[in-house]
């Protein structure tokens, strides 16, 4: 190993990948009860130090105003019934992202103080219409809180979430949901239905993208970040937007990667991997929760008063409000546990739903219910709490309408629009480099070569730049890969074909390539899925090929034996075991937001490194889903078999495989190329032995984030003649426990920039936390165990320590 300067990094904290403490003894009870009330320590133990030290930010936008609840008190005391049911009522305002169950006409509703929030209006102008509405002509002059699907950024349109994940930069992603806050509030919006903390294993599931992926320490890394961004130093600040964190619980383990689908968790491992980004998010202060449209082990997740009043309210003493998911409610009677919509409105209420999201069976059944006993008044009176609660802490009361002369200035302003390029930059995941076949590396591109073929649907294609759920950004602000190519090398330098559309092709599109190709020198190949369409809410997909005609496209191109770069446009890894092979270079680009085009062609020519690493397995086939890196080991393992040869060649029969693919999967969870390498050095312990009961011990104590347990160092070098950046990942797993513990899990992860042969030692100080799991008994403990410790540039690759944890 090259190693012509070494120094010392300091030290990340390593917080746990378990949750919350529900468990041990009476005394944490206590902690956990006492410092959720002011959204602390406990609730956060998860996370990595370097964000420790803005949560406590998060502290101060907390919703504990003992001011604020004088006065809901002395509201509630003048409230008719009506008028608490209108605050847990909420409709959707112009484009319908869902079926309409209920009323589409809401202005004397808001005057008879039947309605608490609306949703999906987009300008000032029209939110301070409804205000104006709730201020002056109802009775209580309650204002309305508007909300909007701001999934990645609101005007100013970063890269999808799935893609901010890539960066492994919560601090990025921090930067850019406050820039999301900004925008989005200007126009009278101060709830955002983000972050998406959902679990994603499957790519057939096209929310997939939507979140941070299959990780339960980074995705609680990424939850607690965009909290802390949205809600800013103070709710009441003008420019903080409350935090809506979706969908509560397990809706991205549908089964069959089919959206809407049941789910089944147990739960052991809805301890273990879905629920700690939540717990992240309430920890940051999460000021409100989505329910989910799935059901959960047979109880639809929007009735669920095991997940929402035992662990939400109860362990995790969540004081923020919840919400339901669109016509989740009204849902529950297709779900099949409620024939009529009372029981539906009864069901959701009691299980601890407190605003009705469009179904409109609060507005119909309420009351009634109420009426006749089947809801206590006492309930209602705590959801409308709630409600006025975060109308409080927003400063609605106070300012209730937008400034329109301001809205305009807000918007895509230029530090934003910087923000999302680095942004963009920063997620791309560089999947193949030529390193496979002794070809030279083909990126970064040369500015020395003549002519440039630039083909493919996506490469001009400004609307699928923005991905899903784009809110208010808008195609013209985008700018794309051919627009950004044309800037830098001249129009005279870069042919141009669209070679196929996105979900259709011609012969003659095709045609028109491979002469395009064939008179280049070096060709840029921009494929993938339709943003909009196909990724997302209702996108699965049974296929995770490229659609239509564009692997056709691909093989003809590559066919003309010019080199060819495939930039890859997806809310997914997609299958393409032939390009992987065949194609030199292959960039993971996801839908990089408005900036894509600048963002591409700088990494593509070497003045931007590609950094990002993959936050969900990549597949080789369909059939291997779901995917996940941190799976149990099975009572019989593949091992080290060649899994590439079927079991009638010679190959093991009797353990767990398929007959006809690997196992593994094309990439890695962790995985990423730059344009140098690294190497590692073995894994150095401060020790071999740790004592369960001094961790435990740990585990219950307050500052607990300052105990390290254990420093794990490596020595990292950049090998190659570049200086490069590496995110370097710590991986644990426990052998020996009462419950079967993943392969591999994810408990740190620091970004290291190194000199062209320099070597950094990097440590990782590792808290009780990171030896802790949920136990036979659904405790959060730790115990006796040998322990494995790998410190790698991936999931799949490293040098093993071993310890032990004795009793
Ligand atoms: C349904 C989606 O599941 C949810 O994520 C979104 O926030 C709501 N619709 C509101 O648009």
């Amino acid at each position: 190993m090259v190693s012509s300067q070494k120094r010392a990094l300091g030290l990340a904290f390593i917080g746990a990948s378990g949750v919350l403490r529900n468990v041990l003894n009476s005394l944490i009870r206590f902690v956990i009860l006492t410092s959720l009330l002011v959204f602390s320590r406990s609730a956060t133990a998860q996370e990595p130090a370097a964000h420790v030290a803005s949560e406590s930010r998060a502290l101060h936008s907390n919703l504990i105003d003992p001011a604020a609840e004088q006065k809901i008190d002395v509201l509630l005391r003048k409230m008719t019934l009506e008028e608490k049911v209108g605050q847990l009522v909420q409709y959707s305002v112009g484009q319908p992202a869902g079926p309409v169950t209920g009323p589409t006409e809401y202005k004397d509703m808001i005057i008879k103080g039947q309605v608490g929030s609306l949703f999906n209006i987009t300008t000032a102008r029209d939110s301070n219409a409804y205000q104006h509405i709730a201020i002056e002509n109802s009775r209580l002059k309650i204002p309305l809180i508007f909300g909007l699907d701001v999934i990645h950024g609101f005007r100013t349109e970063f890269p999808i979430p799935l893609g901010l994940a890539s960066t492994w930069n919560p601090e990025l992603v921090q930067q850019l949901a406050r820039v999301a806050a900004q925008e989005a509030s200007a126009t009278g919006i101060r709830w955002v239905f983000s972050p998406m903390v959902d679990i994603a294993r499957d790519a057939r599931w096209g929310r997939m993208a939507e979140g941070a992926g299959e990780d339960p320490y980074l995705g609680s890394a990424m939850a607690r970040a965009y909290v802390l961004g949205y809600q800013g130093e103070r709710l009441s600040n003008p420019d903080s937007v409350a935090a809506c964190v979706k969908h509560f619980v397990g809706y991205g383990a549908a089964e069959g990667g089919r959206d809407y689908n049941s789910v089944e968790i147990s739960e052991h491992s809805l301890r273990e991997f879905y629920l700690p980004p939540f717990h992240a998010a309430v920890g940051a202060g999460a000021a409100s929760i989505m329910t989910a449209f799935d059901s959960l082990n047979g109880i639809p997740a929007s009735a669920n008063p095991f997940t929402i009043k035992e662990i939400l309210r109860k362990e995790w003493g969540f004081r923020g409000l919840v919400d339901s998911d669109w016509t989740s409610i009204a849902e529950l009677i297709p779900h099949g546990i409620a024939n009529d919509p009372a029981t539906a409105a009864r069901k959701a209420f009691l299980a601890g739903v407190e605003m009705d999201m469009v179904s409109s069976f609060y507005h119909d059944n309420l009351a009634n219910l109420v009426g006749s006993g089947q809801v206590p008044q006492s309930d209602v009176d705590q959801a409308v709490r709630d409600v006025l609660r975060l109308k409080f802490a927003l400063g609605l009361f106070e300012h209730p309408y937008a400034d329109e002369k301001k809205e305009g200035r807000a918007m895509l302003q230029p530090k934003s629009v910087a923000l999302a390029r680095t942004a963009a930059e920063r997620s791309f995941v560089l999947l193949k480099n030529s390193l496979s076949n002794n070809e030279a590396p083909l990126l970064p591109l040369s500015d020395n070569t003549r002519i440039f073929a630039l083909i493919g649907p996506l490469a001009d294609d400004a609307a699928a730049m923005l991905g899903s759920w784009s809110a208010q950004g808008r195609p013209q602000d985008a700018v794309t890969l051919r627009a950004a190519l044309v800037e830098k090398l001249n129009v005279d330098r870069v042919r141009y074909a669209k070679g196929s559309d996105i979900t259709m092709g011609s012969d003659d599109q095709l045609a028109e390539a491979v002469r395009t190709a064939q008179e280049s020198d070096v060709v840029i190949l921009a494929l993938g899925e339709d943003g909009p369409n196909m990724t997302g809410e209702a996108a699965s997909r049974a296929h995770l090929g490229l659609p239509s005609r564009q692997e056709q496209l691909l093989e003809a191109v590559v066919a003309t034996g010019k080199p060819v770069v495939l930039v890859l446009f997806s809310g997914r890894p997609l299958t393409l075991p032939w390009a992987f092979e065949h194609v030199r270079a292959v960039l993971a680009a996801w839908f990089p937001g408005l900036q894509a085009g600048p963002a591409l062609v700088r990494t593509l020519f070497g003045d931007s490194d590609p950094t990002g690493k993959l936050v969900v397995s990549w597949p080789r086939a369909v059939g291997q889903e779901p995917l996940y890196y941190n799976e149990l080991n099975t009572g019989r393992p593949a091992g080290k078999a060649d899994l590439t040869k079927p079991p009638w060649e010679g190959t093991p029969k009797y353990v767990s495989r398929y007959i006809d693919e690997p196992n593994s999967p094309q990439f890695p969870f962790g995985y990423g190329l730059t344009y140098t390498s690294f190497s590692y050095g073995p894994p150095q312990t401060s020790s071999t032995t740790l004592s369960a009961a001094t961790l435990n011990s740990g585990l219950l104590d307050e500052k607990r984030s300052s105990n390290s347990a254990l420093t794990v160092s490596a020595d990292i070098t950049n090998t190659g003649t570049r200086a490069g950046e590496e995110t370097v990942q710590l991986y644990v797993r426990l052998e020996g426990t009462s419950t079967a513990q993943p392969v591999r899990a994810l408990k740190g992860f620091q970004r290291v920039k190194l000199a062209a042969g320099e070597t950094q030692r990097v440590s990782f100080r590792v808290g009780p936390e990171g030896f802790a799991l949920w136990d036979d008994h659904n405790k959060y403990v730790i115990e006796p165990a040998r322990v494995k410790i790998w410190v790698s540039p991936d999931s799949a690759h490293g040098t093993e320590a071993t310890l032990e944890i004795t009793k």
